[in-house]
């Protein structure tokens, strides 16, 4: 009876890993529209950069930030744009900025047109933004904090030719509006797209009534581009800080990358090495020495809570610098899932400490014992299995919020590694189950200490 209720973490443990390394743990975060979502097409694709028509700096006059060349070839994204000509230009020359970050290998480029005639002389904006890829393309303005979430967007669709203002009042599709039709103030837009390139033109009134404004200086700007011409998430985004006069460009670090790369190594060392390994040890314990098993099992459980509580303290530390909510279940569980893991553990570790005891020789085992020991090894493997999920849940958050990172197959060799250990554990728990068989007096290892 022992061996059998020694052999069922053993178990928990097979079905578990296999389900996991199917993906089934994993892949929560896919197709299921809550924001993380939609990375079938590969966080790490690559679109090649090929040089656009647009030149570092323009002549003041001629306008050809909104004079897309048409080629016999493009797509006929909008009606033909007319050339524009300014009245009044008090910064002449439009500037190209070459955006970083994420959205390496974009352009941005604008002139601010004072005392525009075309918006009855208010002060506008145009922008022409041009993109490696053939996908939606938008621009954004936020409100000094670089989030998209508040934000004012102008997008390009190409199916529809549309250059529309939109409103963001989430990171769901739902959330991605375009803003009432009296709102649609946009003046000359236009969007081309063409040999794997999409640029889009529009030009913005700076100050608008219950819309982010625009200064004729300092703002921080967002901009983002698709997979594909079909909004939905975006393949890369960023923020970025531009000063429209000085022509400066700077991007905006929106999340902690070293406190969440802090975070991801306390959390998986814990929960994809020190766990099983601690586990594996209680379930291995026919194979090692006297009382071994149980220092082992403690020791390494001391190092989880200990790595936990810091992985814990990092995430906190990084939301709370990044102005987001705590624990909330939106865009992806990870956060609540990761509290809930984190409560559990203090459990655990508490009720491993103050366990009640084990008989002594001669003496039956209390009820209570019996229940801890029961309920300990279904916590435990619990808490293992929710790790698990958050280790494969994080490290996409993560390759997504940091897309540099995207490059190495990372979970590949998590779950590697972490299946070489449990596959030891199996192996290790069959030989026993089997060498007890033969001689059951071996069966019962010594707990006496524990
Ligand atoms: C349907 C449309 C959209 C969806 C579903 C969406 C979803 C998301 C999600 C899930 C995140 C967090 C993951 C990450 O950081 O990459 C995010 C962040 C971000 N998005 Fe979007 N987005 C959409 C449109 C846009 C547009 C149009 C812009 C720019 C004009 C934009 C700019 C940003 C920026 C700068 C961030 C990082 C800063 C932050 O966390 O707020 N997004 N978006
Ligand atoms: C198994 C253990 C893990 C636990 C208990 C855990 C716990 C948490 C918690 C509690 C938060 C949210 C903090 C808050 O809302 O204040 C969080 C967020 C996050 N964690 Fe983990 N985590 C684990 C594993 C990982 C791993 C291995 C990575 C990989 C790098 C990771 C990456 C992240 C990221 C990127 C966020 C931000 C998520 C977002 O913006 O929605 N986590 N985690």
């Amino acid at each position: 009876m022992k061996s059998i209720v020694n052999l069922l973490p053993t178990s928990f443990l097979v079905l578990t890993f296999l389900a996991v390394a199917n993906g089934q743990w994993g892949n929560n975060n896919n197709n299921n529209n809550n924001g993380w979502q939609n990375n079938n097409n590969g966080w790490a694709q690559q679109a090649t950069f090929a040089p656009t028509t647009v030149p570092t700096t323009t002549s003041p006059t001629a306008s050809p930030t909104v004079s897309p060349t048409p080629s016999p070839t493009a797509k006929p994204t909008n009606a033909p744009v007319e050339p524009i000509v300014l009245d009044q230009v008090a910064l002449l020359a439009a500037t190209t900025i070459p955006l970083g970050g994420q959205l390496d290998g974009t352009e941005l480029e604008y002139i601010v047109n004072t005392a525009d005639a075309r918006a009855g002389g208010q002060d506008t904006v145009t922008m022409t933004y041009t993109i490696p890829k053939e996908s939606w393309i938008a621009v954004g303005f936020t409100n000094g904090n670089g989030q998209m979430v508040g934000a004012d967007a102008v997008i390009g669709l190409p199916d529809s030719g549309e250059v529309l203002k939109y409103s963001m009042s989430s990171k769901l599709l739902q959330g991605v509006v375009p803003m009432p039709q009296n709102q649609q103030t946009l003046i000359e837009t236009s969007l081309v797209q063409d040999g794997g390139i999409t640029r889009m033109t529009f030009t913005k009134i700076l100050n608008e009534a219950g819309e982010v404004p625009i200064a004729i200086g300092a703002n921080t700007f967002i901009a983002a581009y698709g997979f594909d011409n079909e909004l939905f998430i975006h393949e890369r985004r960023d923020s970025f800080a531009v000063d429209l006069v000085a022509g400066e460009v700077e991007v905006v670090e929106t999340r902690k990358k070293a406190l969440w790369k802090a975070h991801g190594i306390c959390a998986a060392l814990a929960w994809g090495y020190a766990s099983p390994m601690a586990i594996g040890a209680a379930v291995l314990r026919y194979w090692l020495p006297d009382g071994m098993w149980f220092k082992i099992h403690q020791a390494l459980n001391m190092s989880v809570a200990v790595l936990t509580v810091l992985a814990f303290g990092f995430a906190v530390a990084a939301i709370n610098a990044e102005g987001l909510s705590h624990f909330s279940a939106s865009p992806s569980p990870h956060r609540l899932v990761g509290l809930v893991v984190f409560l559990l553990l203090i459990a655990q570790t508490v009720g491993g400490i103050f366990r009640p005891h084990t008989p002594e020789k001669g003496e039956t085992k209390t009820t209570t014992r019996s229940a801890w020991e029961i309920g300990h090894r279904v916590l435990g493997i619990s808490l293992l299995l929710m790790a698990w999920y958050q280790i494969a849940s994080g490290v996409k958050i993560y390759q997504t919020l940091f897309v540099e990172s995207a490059g190495t197959n990372l979970l590949g060799i998590l779950w590697g590694s972490i299946g070489a250990i449990v596959g030891i554990v199996v192996v290790g728990r069959i030989f026993a189950y089997l060498a007890e068989k033969k001689e059951p007096e071996a069966s019962e290892s010594p707990v006496s200490e524990v």
